[in-house]
């Protein structure tokens, strides 16, 4: 792990500077996906309470927000935007571009020039912005996660938007490692999002080859997304350690490598408060081995 990227401010879980940037977040972040409707489609069935998960995620000190236009789609930028335009000073916003959401619902590759420029756009105009902090080129890959396959024409036209000014740094999500070595032939990635949690490791050794260049590695679904971690092994150490087993799922993330930052996603303030807290709990080496097995068990289970 590279020195200097990271501070032992803990209340959220130190600090962290993306590489070669001004960008200094907050290892605990929050993760906006949840504020869109149901199936992360449509308008959120109570938008006033939308707008006070954001606001308290900020004042309790959250400074990093993932986003994507298609979220909603357009519908979670413009809460951000509702919500705490005008941004207070460091606060950082990533979003991403490569998806699109036709009236179905569902998600389709949006990959074009053409589709990545209006995405910069849509972006630009529902966050209110002048330019992006990061964007993450998303790449669609296959059902289960990434696919291999070259980026180089995607990443190459949101590197002419950060030579524009449009985009100021470069980050990609759902890859390969053969693609993050890919992008960064062409331009500098200051982070990756990937699925990982307690229970998905197959990232293990990307996350620790980034650690070594101190790229900030961002892990979706940190709570096990859509099917929420289950597992006697992590209720049994979050009851001994008189906290939730969500706590504990984010406590480990942040305890598996400095250059891990989370975006946990939720619609709900007493949710987010509870995330937040687990910033503070400290996990101990036996804890750490007994946790691994989780994902030790749960390959064996797939076998
Ligand atoms: N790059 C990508 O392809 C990609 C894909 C997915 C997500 N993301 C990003 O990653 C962020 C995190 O992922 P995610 O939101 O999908 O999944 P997640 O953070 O793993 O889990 C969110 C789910 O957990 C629930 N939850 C949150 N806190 C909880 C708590 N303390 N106790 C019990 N349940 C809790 C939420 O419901 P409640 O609303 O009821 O709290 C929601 O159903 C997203 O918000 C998004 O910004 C990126």
């Amino acid at each position: 792990m590279k020195t200097g990227n990271t501070t032992n401010d803990t209340k959220l879980g130190g600090r962290f500077t993306f590489p070669g940037t001004s960008l200094t977040v907050q290892r605990m972040g929050y993760g906006a996906m949840q504020l869109a409707g149901p199936g992360v489609y449509g308008p959120p069935k109570d938008p006033d309470a939308a707008v006070a998960v954001l606001r308290e995620a900020v004042a309790a000190g959250v400074n990093h927000i993932d986003t994507a236009d298609f979220y909603g789609p357009h519908v979670t930028n413009q809460i951000i935007k509702k919500a705490l335009h005008p941004y207070p000073a460091g606060l950082v916003i990533v979003t991403k571009l490569g998806a699109r959401r036709p009236a179905d619902g569902s998600w389709e590759p949006a990959v074009s020039s053409q589709d990545l420029t209006e995405g910069v756009h849509d972006n630009l105009r529902n966050l209110g912005l002048d330019a992006l902090d990061i964007v993450n080129y998303r790449a669609m890959g296959a059902i289960h996660g990434p696919a291999e396959g070259s980026i180089a024409r995607e990443v190459t036209v949101l590197a002419d938007f950060k030579g524009k000014g449009l985009i100021r740094h470069i980050g990609l999500s759902n890859v390969t490692a053969a693609q993050v070595a890919e992008a960064q032939a062409i331009t500098d990635i200051v982070c990756v999002q990937n699925n990982y949690n307690l229970a998905s490791r197959h990232d293990d050794a990307l996350v620790d080859d980034l650690a070594t260049q101190g790229i900030a590695y961002v892990p979706f679904f940190p709570l096990g997304g859509f099917t929420p971690l289950q597992s006697s092994t992590l209720s049994a150490v979050a009851d001994r350690l008189g906290a939730t087993p969500m706590q504990v799922a984010l406590a480990w993330l942040l305890h598996r490598s400095p250059n891990i930052l989370l975006i946990p996603g939720t619609s709900s303030v007493a949710h987010l408060r509870e995330n937040l807290a687990a910033a503070q709990l400290t996990l101990s080496p036996e804890t750490l081995i007994e946790l691994d097995e989780i994902a030790a068990s749960s390959v064996a289970e797939k076998h």
